[in-house]
């Protein structure tokens, strides 16, 4: 394992397509305010969810292989696409790091279902995947699930519109037939989706339980680290280092209205097989 060779006070390392990773950042700086992070949104390349497979591996990979070289002591896949695309592949290709990665919240929605109907929000990739195949099979045959790919919901909220019309209409037409369907939980199984989760809200009422995984991804990450003994219990706060292939005057400027603090970004350059 990676935490062998790592010392406490290494970064973990958090990646995603986007900007959407920055909902698990921010479950795990309110859960870990000691740790150093480093996040790096692949801005470059969002949308995952329309990708094949293979070319969510490649990317996972590059970027894996970048945080790495930045001595990262655990890395968190803070993407269900990435997860869904490439978490098997990237523990095979690197045998010796701990990763901790997602997977649609259908467990605990079939546990607290009284309707037995449950929405769940995802990329088409992660629909696809054997992850959520596997997701379904184990918890969700006792359960009716509603799935919705919400086209055109992640670009929205790289753009930073969390209410506008635009917004609304995309969730609307994804949860209106849900409603109809008697749902009473909907899972987000998009990193992207809890920052919109005022608007669900909105939408389905108060009798519609919303789940967000991040929460669950940080006290995992937490439960790895402390069992390894590799958390950052310094008492000073954390720092936080953040990278985007994009722009990264975009991706600053989305800081304040998506973790509520500011933030210098640094480029993250692709080049050839190799990042710079
Ligand atoms: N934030 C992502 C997820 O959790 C990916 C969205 C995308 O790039 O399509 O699935």
């Amino acid at each position: 394992m990676i935490f062998r060779m790592s010392k406490v006070e290494n970064p973990i390392g958090v990646f995603d397509s986007g900007v959407g990773g920055l909902s698990v950042l921010r479950a795990m700086r309110a859960l870990m305010p000691n740790e150093n992070m480093i996040y790096l949104g692949d801005q470059g390349h969002v949308p995952y969810g329309p990708r094949p497979m293979e070319e969510i591996q490649k990317f996972s990979e590059r970027i894996t292989r970048f945080l790495l070289k930045q001595n990262s002591k655990l890395i968190v896949v803070a993407c269900n696409t990435a997860s869904a695309a490439a978490l098997t592949y990237l523990r095979k290709q690197f045998p010796e790091v701990t990763f901790v990665g997602m997977e649609p919240a259908v467990k605990p929605a079939a546990e607290t279902t009284r309707t037995g109907r449950v929405g769940v929000l995802a990329t088409p990739a992660t629909f696809q995947g054997a992850l959520y195949a596997s997701v379904v099979e184990r918890f969700g045959t006792a359960v009716e699930l509603f799935q919705n790919t919400c086209p055109g919901l992640v670009g929205q909220i790289e753009k930073g519109e969390l209410t506008s019309t635009a917004t609304r209409s995309i969730l609307e037409d994804a949860l209106g037939p849900m409603l109809e369907k008697n749902i009473d939980t909907v899972v987000l199984g998009c990193t992207h989706y809890p920052f919109v989760i005022p608007l669900i809200e909105q939408i389905v009422g108060k009798n519609v339980r919303v789940i967000d995984p991040a929460p669950s991804v940080a006290r995992q990450a937490k439960r790895l680290l402390e069992a390894a003994g590799m958390l950052n219990q310094s008492g000073e706060r954390g720092a936080v280092r953040f990278l985007t292939s994009g722009d990264p005057a975009s991706m600053k400027s989305l800081l304040p209205l998506l973790l509520g603090s500011q933030g210098e970004v640094q480029p993250f350059v692709w080049k050839g097989d190799r990042e710079i």
